[in-house]
């Protein structure tokens, strides 16, 4: 199957999904055994139900779980499902299930990219930002003592399968967390998205159903366009997707991952636009509405410790984006639309103008101690 074909997988958005797997499981896989890999939390509200919906449909099934949160997301844990799977005989002929938000599908992705070399995995979002982000596009990957998703692959999967029914049991920081993602979707790529964002905000927040399947219905297009342009960020375009997520990433590696990725991204992005408006490239009343939309999410970046500037430095070093020890950066130029230079998609920003950028929107003012 060439690369084309692999970035054509069916992605379903529809209500009822997990009891029904007949009318998503391949047929291709009719013979496979099958895996579900999720965290604690996800087990007891989907897992369960969906272990015994695939056994009533006469399929071996193996659930398998792991302690919910972004500190799961590494080798350690990594390694203790491998072997479970390996202690249980699982072979080539095994599919896998990820279900769950993005450190599921971050997770049991790259099990699957690496298991025997390779197993097939069908991508089941739980958490709204999986849904709009993390379950599409291939890239899975973990956490190290030096960063954020270090180590990992690109593995395609063979469906996305998107039970909206799943939105109800999410608590509202997580919805907020995923709005962000998809945010950062629209910001760089889709006005008319945002606009709608802004406009439906509400809506969202109190977990009307039709309006986030708009949200995951548009977020998805983007992110597979870009995907089918530069799959594994050859060409740069899918850095853009990357928005935010320098100083984010610095952001969640400092709290120890207790802050939301969702979260740290908002900051990161208040203060990536930032730079681009310090360096004239976004205008004044952009930065202001990205602001407002955050505010609205009751996001303030005021709130961060201020001093932190420093150790946030630090950490960049280890960015991926990275090059000749350079940390770069996703600039807007507008809303909707990043700026390129040299089809460079990423910038390298001066530490004078990254301190200043932290400084306006963190309020501080003597960031350089
Ligand atoms: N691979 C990619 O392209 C990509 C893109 C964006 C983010 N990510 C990764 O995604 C991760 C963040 O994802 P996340 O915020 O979904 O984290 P998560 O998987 O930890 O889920 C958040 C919390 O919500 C719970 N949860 C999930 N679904 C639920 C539901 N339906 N009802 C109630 N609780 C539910 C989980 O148990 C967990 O406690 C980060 O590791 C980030 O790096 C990856």
């Amino acid at each position: 199957m060439d690369r084309k074909q692999m970035l054509n997988y069916p992605i379903l958005i529809e209500s009822g999904l997990l009891q029904q797997p007949k009318r998503w499981l391949p047929k291709k896989f009719a013979d496979y055994d099958l895996v579900i890999i999720t965290d604690h939390l996800v087990k007891k509200y989907y897992g369960k139900a969906l272990a015994d919906a695939l056994k009533k449909a006469d399929r071996k099934v193996l659930l398998l779980t792991f302690p919910a949160g972004e500190s799961s997301k590494n080798q350690k844990v990594k390694t203790q499902l491998e072997e479970h799977m390996l202690r249980k005989k699982c072979g080539r002929n095994t599919l896998c299930l990820a279900l769950g938000g993005g450190v599921v599908t971050d997770l049991a992705g790259f099990i699957a990219a690496t298991y025997m070399r390779g197993i097939p995995v069908i991508q089941i979002p739980t958490s709204l930002l999986a849904m709009v982000d993390s379950s599409i596009g291939g890239k899975t990957a973990i956490n190290t003592d030096y960063g954020k998703n270090l180590l990992g692959a690109f593995w395609q999967p063979q469906a996305v399968i998107v039970d909206v029914d799943c939105l109800r049991s999410l608590p509202r920081q997580h919805l907020i967390n995923g709005l962000i993602e998809a945010a950062k979707m629209f910001l760089t790529h889709d006005r008319r998205s945002f606009r709608y964002l802004q406009k439906r905000l509400k809506d969202c927040l109190s977990g009307d159903e039709k309006m986030l399947r708009t949200i995951i219905k548009r977020a998805i297009a983007i992110k597979k366009k870009i995907v089918a342009q530069d799959e594994r960020e050859q060409h740069g375009l899918r850095q853009t997707l990357n928005f935010g997520h320098t100083i984010g990433h610095a952001l969640e590696k400092l709290s120890d991952y207790q802050m939301l990725h969702g979260y740290a991204v908002a900051y990161g992005i208040l203060v990536e636009a930032k730079i681009a408006e310090l360096k004239g490239l976004l205008a004044s009343a952009d930065y202001a509405e990205i602001a407002a939309l955050f505010a609205a999410m009751d996001i303030f970046p005021q709130d961060l410790d201020r001093t932190m500037i420093k150790k946030i430095r630090h950490a960049i070093k280890y960015d991926k984006k990275n090059r000749a020890g350079e940390s770069r950066y996703v600039l807007l130029k507008t809303i909707g639309q990043v700026y390129s230079r040299s089809r460079a998609w990423v910038h390298p920003i001066s530490d004078p103008l990254l301190i200043q950028a932290w400084r306006e929107v963190t309020g501080e003012h003597n960031a350089w101690q």
